[in-house]
């Protein structure tokens, strides 16, 4: 099955109808077409042009202080940029309150993001070529028993859209890879972080997630001829899925904000939709 678009709208759900949080654990991306976002005069300036250093892919804040990266401009027009992004956070924090009400409270914002670059002109390694269809998984940041739930907004001016494909859902493509991932060690895992490779232990669902995520993106064939589908989002429209389970690539658009979000798999409404128990039972066993 290729992951559903649902599109939902400012009223939320109907009554009856499956629920948001049922449709979003399943593996569907959420797509919100007229939700208020509105830019300031001064703040038209960050769609006109990259306030970016172009070191990084994107800018971001990060933490209880939000303090900026990345960035470039004057220093009044960071801050504003600064304070854009804080706003983003609180329209995102705002969205699950209003239509995922289940995971009001068990929610932990991470990072937002200000991504003005196209998406396919800068050359990447494999490795970081977004456009390859994939699970989100982060190499230095082992995320052991949470989930990664992300909220885009497409912010370009000129009536651009966000190119996305979707792919498979996960337990079939779990199912054609997960055979032929290396094996877990809890010795190197202990030694990564030890040597503070890695902020955390990586457990054996980390070690599986990034493995999973170079070998999607290394099988072309697979990357070609697998179930997927295009989707175009337009200016205006946030949409919102769980990166770790459902099968993304960016094809193409500029100027999109994103807010990165964490929930644990035990405040799931059902846990066994989780990749972490998807994984488990591909593999006949309690992970490690
Ligand atoms: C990604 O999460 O793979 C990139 C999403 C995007 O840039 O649209
Ligand atoms: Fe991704």
């Amino acid at each position: 099955m290729i992951s559903p678009i649902v599109s939902v709208s400012r009223e939320g759900s109907a009554p009856g109808a499956p629920s948001l949080v049922d449709a979003l654990e399943g593996g569907a991306v959420l797509m919100f077409p007229d939700l208020d976002f509105p830019f300031s005069p001064f703040e038209e300036r960050f769609v006109e042009r990259p306030f970016a250093d172009g070191k990084a892919k994107n800018v971001n804040i990060r933490g209880e202080a939000a303090s900026l990266r990345g960035a470039a401009g004057t220093p009044e027009e960071q801050e504003a940029l600064r304070q854009l992004l804080i706003r983003y956070r609180a329209f995102a924090d705002a969205l699950i309150a209003r239509y995922l009400p289940t995971y009001a409270g068990k929610i932990a914002l991470a990072g937002t993001s200000y991504r003005p670059f196209e998406v396919d002109q800068r050359k990447l390694s494999w490795r970081r070529d977004d456009t390859r269809l994939h699970v989100d998984a982060f190499p230095s940041n082992p995320i052991g028993e949470k989930r990664i739930l992300r909220i885009f907004r497409n912010i370009n001016p000129e009536g651009q859209p966000r190119l996305w494909r979707v792919g498979e859902d996960f337990a079939s493509m779990a199912q054609k890879f997960v055979p032929k991932l290396p094996g877990y060690s809890p010795l190197s895992a202990r030694l990564l972080a030890a040597l503070k490779i890695t902020k955390a232990r990586r457990s054996e669902y980390d070690h599986l997630m990034l493995h999973l995520h170079d070998a999607l993106k290394q099988d072309m064939a697979y990357q070609a001829d697998a179930p997927q589908a295009d989707v175009r989002f337009a200016p205006g429209q946030t949409w919102v899925t769980f990166s770790d389970l459902v099968m993304h690539g960016a094809m193409g658009g500029r100027y999109m904000l994103e807010q990165t979000a964490y929930l644990r798999v035990a405040d799931q409404a059902d846990p066994e939709r989780s990749p972490q128990r998807i994984l488990a039972r591909t593999l006949g066993r309690p992970l490690r």
